[in-house]
């Protein structure tokens, strides 16, 4: 019998402001998960990154399962009612919300699941965000899974060597496209180079062994308007013919800029850190993912490790502080400030409108 293991995950309301969930809401997420061990569910972690309630799941019903997905969100629900008594701010947010938070990206839960027939020993990195978006896993994914450079056993270990296969969504069209590396690698990179368009949302062996699984709900459609970012997380699972684990957490020792921090219309460095610094607190942000490893064992979550909770990140942290410092410093400026077609999907539309009909055209 093959394993699921499914991260769901919603902002239904966090203190103070944008910044971090209450440990309430923990505290009813995991009890209620943990009532729902061994029926619905076969183990449960509950945890945090900045105001998304992370909850991550194993059991033996397989992806885009209905019983699973209807667990999560009454679990959201129960959360949103107690988020709304203690007015935190953005109570329900993701839930379809009723109160409207400063942009109009991420109105509904992510979810990243993955199915495969337990191995041997099975290691799990469960990564989650906060302040970007579904995207922001494509530079990793690519250097954890195609670049030689950083994954050794790209290289070395003849049970990788043949490559992997990436499933590119294009989240504007709604369509998909495989890509096999290394042989279409510049392929790939000329779609997922542009993150907020195009994200990897699963990796496989060339044999059909998932590896990667992430959530893109930024798709969502409401009202025939674009609404959803959504701050992401993903699944990976390493060793054993997959990068190992130590493969899968160092190219986040590169602090790239993502799109999200404050009001989602900023580019920011991603900082790793562990599950105690996963609070969003200057300029609400910046960007932050955590990840917890476990060992799966007959759907049994054994741990969780927190992987990032290490001085061999102190480093790249720094390294995020300064970037922050040279973005800070542009204001509201490009490219601090994201482009203007990003832009429609922010506040910023609303402020345009204001002046609709003080523009004048210039003479011939
Ligand atoms: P150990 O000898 O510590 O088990 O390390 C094996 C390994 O492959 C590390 O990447
Ligand atoms: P969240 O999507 O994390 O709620 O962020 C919203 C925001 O506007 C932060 O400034
Ligand atoms: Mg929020
Ligand atoms: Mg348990
Ligand atoms: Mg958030
Ligand atoms: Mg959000």
């Amino acid at each position: 019998v093959k394993t699921t293991v499914s991260v769901i995950k919603a902002d239904v309301g966090s203190y103070p402001g944008h910044s971090r969930t209450h440990p309430k809401l923990l505290e009813v997420a995991a009890r209620m998960l943990k009532e729902a061990e061994g029926s619905t569910i076969i183990d449960s972690y509950v945890t945090h990154c900045g105001d998304d309630l992370e909850l991550i799941m194993t059991h033996t019903k397989g992806e885009d399962n209905e019983e699973i997905h209807e667990l999560a969100w009454n679990v959201f629900l129960e959360c949103a009612k107690i988020a709304k008594e203690m007015k935190l701010y953005g109570a329900g947010q993701d839930l379809l919300a009723d109160a409207f938070s400063g942009n109009v990206k991420g109105m509904g839960p992510g979810v990243a699941e993955m199915e495969f027939e337990e191995r041997g020993s099975d290691p799990l990195l469960v990564f989650m965000a906060d302040k970007t978006e579904p995207g922001a896993w494509n530079y990793f994914l690519y250097k954890i899974f195609a670049d030689p450079f950083s994954t050794s056993g790209l290289v070395i270990d003849p049970s990788m060597h043949q490559g992997f296969t990436f499933e590119v969504h294009d989240v504007m069209e709604k369509r998909r496209i495989r890509f096999n590396t290394p042989e279409e690698s510049y392929s790939l990179l000329a779609y997922i180079g542009a993150p907020s368009r195009y994200v990897i949302k699963y990796v496989w062996k060339k044999d059909g062994t998932i590896a990667a699984s992430t959530s893109t709900q930024r798709l969502n459609m409401m009202a025939g308007r674009y609404v959803g970012k959504d701050d992401p997380v993903m699944v990976i699972r390493a060793q054993s013919g997959l990068p190992s684990v130590g493969e899968v957490i160092d190219p986040f020792r590169t602090p790239i800029l993502v799109a999200g921090w404050m009001r989602g219309s900023h580019h920011g460095p991603f900082m790793p850190v562990g599950v105690c610094d996963a609070n969003c607190t200057q300029f609400d942000g910046p960007p932050r993912v955590v990840c917890l490893g476990f060992q799966v064992s007959n759907g049994k979550l054994i741990g969780p490790a927190d992987m990032f909770d290490d001085p061999a990140f102190n480093r790249v942290r720094d390294r995020c502080c300064e970037l922050s410092d040279v973005l800070r410093a542009h204001g509201p400026f490009e490219p601090h400030r994201l482009s203007l077609e990003e832009m429609e999907y922010t506040t910023l539309p609303g402020v345009e409108k204001q002046f609709k009909d003080r523009w004048e055209d210039l003479p011939e």
